[in-house]
């Protein structure tokens, strides 16, 4: 029911966790070229995530899943399954979203790639997309109300005629993959929650070039536009700090900074 409050000791152990989901996707960025197929990428990254790092991949097995990852592909949305079939091309949009267990505690994180050459639309939707976390992130500081995120995320994304998937939310994150609370990334009902020093939670905004809706596929897990238009996620694990926040999955080619400060 409560949120947690992570101690010291705690948060040392979610930045490594985080640090290493980071990892795994500057690890898999080069791999992702025309004509490999999401299959090869996933073992890629279970292989890394097993024997090198030592850590456990969340997805596996979780409520089922197959995989290690999830990787989505142009108009899917999130939950894209690795596939043999699934051969990338050039001019793709591919979501890699890779969530770590370490020392019993998650990191989780997803980036866009381009496959080859971007085109102009899906070069901007991804664009757009990173700079709503980015927003979020620079606005986050104890004592903000939780619907902040959600307010602000929407009327950047809106403003550029994009729309924000409503069914999928960022969640709190520790030991467990998916704590409380939610982080819905439009304007909703927060019950009142303020952000407070020691929270751990992911923003993750899925957002649609076209309308908001979204269907699953009959595997049970492969979420689609239900326009078929193109759809970015990018998703950051944080923990709120004294006068701002730090970002536990930030990547070395990333222009915000790990740790953010208000006055
Ligand atoms: N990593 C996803 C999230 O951001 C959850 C994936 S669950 C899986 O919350 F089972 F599909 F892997
Ligand atoms: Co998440
Ligand atoms: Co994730």
């Amino acid at each position: 029911m409560a949120i947690s409050i992570k101690s010291s000791k705690e948060i040392t152990k979610m930045r490594e966790a985080g640090r290493l989901a980071a990892e795994v996707l500057e690890m898999i960025k080069k791999h992702v070229v025309p004509n490999v197929n999401t299959d090869t990428l996933d073992r890629l990254c279970h292989h890394y995530i097993t024997k090198k790092q030592n850590a456990i991949s969340a997805c596996l097995g979780y409520r089922g899943y197959p995989k290690s990852v999830c990787i989505s592909i142009n108009d899917v949305v999130c939950h894209g399954i690795p596939s043999q079939n699934d051969i990338l091309k050039d001019g793709d949009i591919v979501n890699i979203d890779v969530t770590v267990l370490k020392n019993n505690y998650h990191g989780d994180t997803s980036a866009m790639f381009f496959v080859g050459q971007p085109t102009v639309q899906g070069e901007k939707l991804c664009r757009i997309t990173q700079n709503s976390l980015y927003l979020a992130i620079q606005l986050i500081k104890p004592g903000i109300r939780l619907r902040t995120i959600g307010i602000e995320i929407q009327k950047f994304i809106e403003k550029q005629n994009y729309s924000v998937v409503r069914e999928y939310c960022g969640h709190g994150i520790g030991k467990g993959f998916h704590e409380e609370p939610q982080i819905l990334h439009y304007d909703a009902d927060d019950g009142g929650i303020v952000l407070k020093k020691g929270m751990t939670f992911t923003i993750e905004p899925m957002i649609n070039a076209g309308k908001c809706g979204v269907y699953t596929l009959k595997d049970g897990w492969t979420v689609k536009t239900q326009d078929s238009s193109l759809s970015a996620q990018y998703e950051h694990t944080v923990v709120i700090t004294n006068n701002g926040c730090e970002v536990l999955t930030l990547r070395k080619n990333e222009i915000i900074p790990q740790i953010l400060t208000h006055e």
